[in-house]
């Protein structure tokens, strides 16, 4: 388990995601473990465990869980082999596809498609499928220590040329 601040949207059909691995050259117990078992989960922080979210990104030997050395607990569903976070309020189950090698300096970028997606609380989605990341109480990162709350400011109409 550990802090990903890198992940994006990649596209919607097939759904897929990316994140950034710093390079590979010290151990990388993440990157090992995906490449062994083909699937992670990716488990929104929110504001209640930013500090033991953040103690996940503690170099740990690789026979340490870092869920052993925090109160986070991890979560088995639907037969996925990787573990959830108990209790964190959006959770996607995720496989590996194909990773690329950024030259310029030596990180890889990892894109996976989701194949589960859970969402806790029923005010989270709204009825167009849109969710609310103030609502499920989503942290964002700022840099690589700070933990910020998200306000909603507006949501817009699909943007057209010349129109307001
Ligand atoms: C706020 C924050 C964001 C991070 N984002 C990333 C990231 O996007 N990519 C990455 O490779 N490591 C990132 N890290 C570092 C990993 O969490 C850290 O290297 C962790 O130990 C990885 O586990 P592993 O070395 O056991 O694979 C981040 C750390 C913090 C605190």
């Amino acid at each position: 388990m550990a802090v990903f601040s890198s992940i994006t949207h990649l596209g919607s059909n097939p759904p897929l995601i990316g994140f950034v691995l710093r390079p590979t050259t010290v151990p990388r117990d993440t990157y090992k473990n995906i490449k062994e078992t083909g699937v992670f989960t990716v488990n929104h922080i929110h504001s209640q465990i930013i500090e033991d979210a953040h103690h996940t990104s503690a170099k740990y030997p690789r026979e340490v869980s870092e869920f052993s050395q925090t109160q986070l607990e991890e979560e088995y569903l639907d037969d996925f082999y990787a573990p959830y976070i108990k209790g964190a309020k959006i959770r996607m189950g995720c496989r590996f596809l194909n990773e690329y090698e950024i030259k310029e300096n030596d990180t890889l970028l990892l894109v996976s498609e989701i194949e589960h997606i859970y969402i806790s609380d029923t005010n989270i989605q709204q009825e167009d499928g849109w969710l609310s990341l103030s609502n499920a109480d989503t942290v964002t990162i700022n840099g690589l220590d700070g933990y910020a709350k998200t306000e909603l400011l507006e949501r817009f109409s699909y943007a057209r040329p010349k129109t307001k």
